[in-house]
C-alpha cells in the first residue's frame, strides 16, 4: 500500500436525462472522497478516459444493450491509469491498467476488471483507440461481421474517426479493391486519401452521399461499413452490388434525434441484390482479441497502419469532449487526458 493517498477527486455526474442534444446543465463535475482500496481492489489515478458515442444511447433511460448511466452517480467508460495503491495479489503500485471506471480522476477497481498494459510497446491512450475497444471495433466489423474478401470495393462513413479511419486502412492492408470514405470536413477527407491511402474520399457536406458515392465508386461497392446510419445507409444500399454486405456499426446521425428516424426508402433493393446487413456489438468478438492485437501491432510497427488521437486536456472538460465529438471535433479517437 502506498503512503500519501489523495483524500478526494473529480467526477462526472449525469444530473439530468438529455433531451436531444446533451446540454452543460445536464452534467456535473463533482468532488468525491477517494479511500484506500478494499480487498481485491486498485486504487487508479486515470490518464486518460475515454469518450465514445454510445455513451450517448447510456444517458437516455432505456431498455438497451448496456444499462443506462445512473442519476448522480458517476459515469464510466474506458480508462487507463496507474496504479496507486494496491490491495490485489497481481497488481503493483506503478502498474498501468486498461478498466472500465473512466470519467473520473480516480478509480478503485476490481482486480479482475483491470487488464494490465505495458506503456513501452505503445502510448497508453493507444490501448483506448487502436489497439482498444475501437479497433477490434473495425477489425472484427470488417473481417468477422462483413465477411470481408480480398477484391472487395469498401465504403466506410465516419471514415476520419476512430473506427471508421481503421476499416479504410484494413480493407486496403487485405487487398481491397477499391476503398472510400467519407468524412465531414475537407481537412479529413484530404487525411483520407493523402495519409490513409484510401481510394476515394468526399466531403458528406458537400451534397447528396448517393451521388457522391456513385462518383466515388463507379463500378460498385461490396461492403458498407456503417457508422452513421440515415442518408449514408440509403445510399450505400443503392451502390452495393450483388451479394454485398453491410455492418451496421453505429447510426451516429440519429443519437440526438428526438423523433424517430426514417429507415431507408429503398430496403427493397436488399432482395434483388441478395444484401445481408448485420449488426454488431464488439463486445461479441473477445475471442479475435489475440489476432486484432497480433495484427494490429505488426502493421503498426511496418508503418502501413496509420492513427490520429484528439486529446482534450483536463478532467474539467470532458463534457467539452464528448459533445465535440458528436459534433466532429475529432479526428481519430477521441481522449480526455488527466495526465
Ligand atoms: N457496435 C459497436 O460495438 C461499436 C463500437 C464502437 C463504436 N461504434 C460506433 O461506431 C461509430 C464510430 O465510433 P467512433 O468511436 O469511431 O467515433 P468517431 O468516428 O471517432 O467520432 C464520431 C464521428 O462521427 C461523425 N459524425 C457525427 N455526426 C455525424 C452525422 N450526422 N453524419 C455523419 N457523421 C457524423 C463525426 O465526424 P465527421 O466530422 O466526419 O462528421 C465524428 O468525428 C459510432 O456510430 C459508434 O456508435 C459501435
Amino acid at each position: 500500500m502506498s503512503a500519501a493517498l489523495p483524500t478526494s477527486g473529480r467526477e462526472w455526474h449525469l444530473v439530468a436525462r438529455p433531451h436531444g442534444w446533451p446540454k452543460a446543465e445536464d452534467f456535473a463535475l463533482r468532488e468525491a472522497p477517494v479511500t484506500a482500496p478494499r480487498e481485491g481492489r486498485v486504487l487508479v489515478r486515470n490518464l486518460h478516459f475515454s469518450v465514445d458515442p454510445y455513451m450517448r444511447g447510456r444517458m437516455n433511460d432505456v431498455k438497451s444493450y448496456t444499462p443506462p448511466f445512473k442519476l448522480d452517480h458517476p459515469m464510466d467508460g474506458g480508462a487507463v491509469g496507474e496504479v496507486i495503491a494496491s490491495n490485489a495479489e497481481g497488481l503493483a503500485v506503478g502498474d498501468h491498467v486498461l478498466h472500465g471506471l473512466g470519467w473520473r480522476e480516480y478509480a478503485e477497481v476490481p482486480a479482475e476488471h483491470a487488464v494490465k498494459v505495458d506503456a513501452s510497446i505503445a502510448p497508453l491512450s493507444a490501448y483506448l483507440g487502436v489497439l482498444g475497444m475501437t479497433g477490434l471495433t473495425a477489425y472484427a466489423g470488417l473481417f468477422e461481421v462483413a465477411s470481408f474478401k480480398e477484391g472487395d470495393a469498401v465504403f466506410v462513413s465516419g471514415a476520419a474517426g476512430a473506427v471508421g479511419s481503421q476499416v479504410g486502412q484494413m480493407a486496403r492492408i487485405k487487398g481491397a479493391s477499391r476503398v472510400v470514405g467519407s468524412a465531414g470536413s475537407d481537412e479529413k477527407v484530404k487525411l483520407l486519401v493523402e495519409e490513409y491511402g484510401f481510394d476515394a474520399a468526399f466531403n458528406y457536406h458537400d451534397g447528396p452521399v448517393v451521388e457522391q458515392l456513385r462518383a466515388a465508386a463507379p463500378d460498385g461497392i461490396d461492403v458498407y461499413f456503417d457508422n452513421v446510419g440515415g442518408e449514408h445507409l440509403e445510399a450505400a444500399i443503392s451502390s452495393l452490388n450483388v451479394h454485398g454486405r453491410v455492418t451496421v456499426c453505429g447510426m451516429i446521425a440519429q443519437y440526438n434525434a428526438t423523433e424517430p428516424a426514417p429507415g431507408p426508402r429503398n430496403l427493397a433493393l436488399v432482395i434483388g441484390k441478395r444484401l445481408r446487413i448485420q449488426g454488431m456489438l464488439v463486445s461479441d468478438h473477445a475471442a479475435l482479441q489475440p489476432q486484432f492485437v497480433q495484427d494490429v501491432a505488426g502493421w503498426l510497427a511496418s508503418g502501413e497502419l496509420k492513427y490520429r488521437e484528439t486529446f482534450v486536456e483536463g478532467i474539467e472538460n470532458g463534457f467539452d469532449a464528448f459533445v465535440g465529438l458528436l459534433r466532429g471535433e475529432n479526428t481519430g479517437k477521441m481522449i480526455v487526458s488527466l495526465a
